[in-house]
């Protein structure tokens, strides 16, 4: 299979900032629940068994899930074990807690007739390879529903930071191109990708930061992080992010949102 070079991301860096952020990831994660309540509803009505949440986070979804599926088996994975505990502060049944990493699952897994995963696979090293690993753990027929962040996502802040310096200070997401040519090189039929485009408002560069850092998505692969202090620096960031205010004096920050739904 021909994928492209695969990052290098400092998984215990990314395990690091989501566990900071699990306890309060919930009150944060409106845009996430959002994009989720989307993703979910092109999962059809279909009885699924055995279902994996792959990055379930707190289980939000895992939740919602299990309401509409109750005959089914959920395994919840998800890199960070401070987001599996919250998962099972919820006291699901039929609910499986697991500790793994997208990019190198558990070999003992179950095959799943429906995998979920919501805003997880922009922190894959190896999409290609990830959604290759995924496909084997599908039963024949299985589907695969997946939202992920696509190139284009949070421009403003990248633009604003390049006015201040050249270093890496958001990350780089994958297009729509990329990915479909992967899930076809992956062989998976029945393909839906759909694309959209979210853009969320903020009163200051520092609650742009906040937002990032209260759901755990700050880690930037590459780049050692400082702090966002001096008062100095935020000047210079909310300069460059002039450009970027709306009719409100609002800084704007755009997420560009794609949703797979695809079939082994
Ligand atoms: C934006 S949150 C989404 C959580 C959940 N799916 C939801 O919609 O509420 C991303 C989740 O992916 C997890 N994650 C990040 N990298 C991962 C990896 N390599 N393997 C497994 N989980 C990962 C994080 O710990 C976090 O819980």
């Amino acid at each position: 299979m021909n994928c492209k070079v695969a990052l290098s991301i400092d998984k215990i860096a990314v395990k690091k900032s989501f566990s900071k952020a699990a306890r309060h990831y919930d009150q944060f994660a409106q845009l996430q629940r959002d994009i989720g309540v989307q993703l979910l509803n092109t999962v059809n009505k279909q009885d699924y068994k055995r279902i994996l949440d792959l990055g379930c986070g707190t289980g939000y979804f895992s939740e919602k899930i299990l309401h509409r599926y109750p005959q089914s088996h959920i395994n919840c994975l998800d890199l960070c074990d401070a987001m599996l505990a919250q998962v099972a502060k919820k006291r699901l049944v039929n609910v499986t807690c697991q500790q793994g990493d997208i990019d190198n699952l558990p070999i003992d897994y179950d095959r799943f007739d429906l995998i979920f995963s919501n805003l997880v696979l922009q922190w894959s090293e190896d999409l290609c390879a990830c959604l290759k690993q995924l496909k084997g753990r599908l039963s024949e027929g299985g589907k695969l529903h997946f939202s992920t962040l696509l190139t284009g996502t949070l421009n403003e802040l990248t633009q604003a930071w390049r006015t201040v310096d050249q270093s890496p200070h958001t990350n780089s997401f994958l297009d729509i191109d990329t990915i479909s040519e992967y899930l076809q090189q992956c062989g998976f039929s029945q393909l839906s990708i759909k694309t959209e485009t979210r853009i969320v408002h903020y009163d200051n560069v520092i609650a742009v930061m906040r937002a990032l850092k209260g759901v755990g998505a700050n880690h930037v692969h590459g780049h050692q992080k400082g702090k966002l202090n001096g008062r100095k620096l935020i000047k210079q960031l909310e300069k460059g992010y002039q450009p970027f205010l709306n009719g409100s004096g609002q800084l704007n920050l755009t997420y560009q949102v794609c949703y797979v739904e695809a079939q082994k």
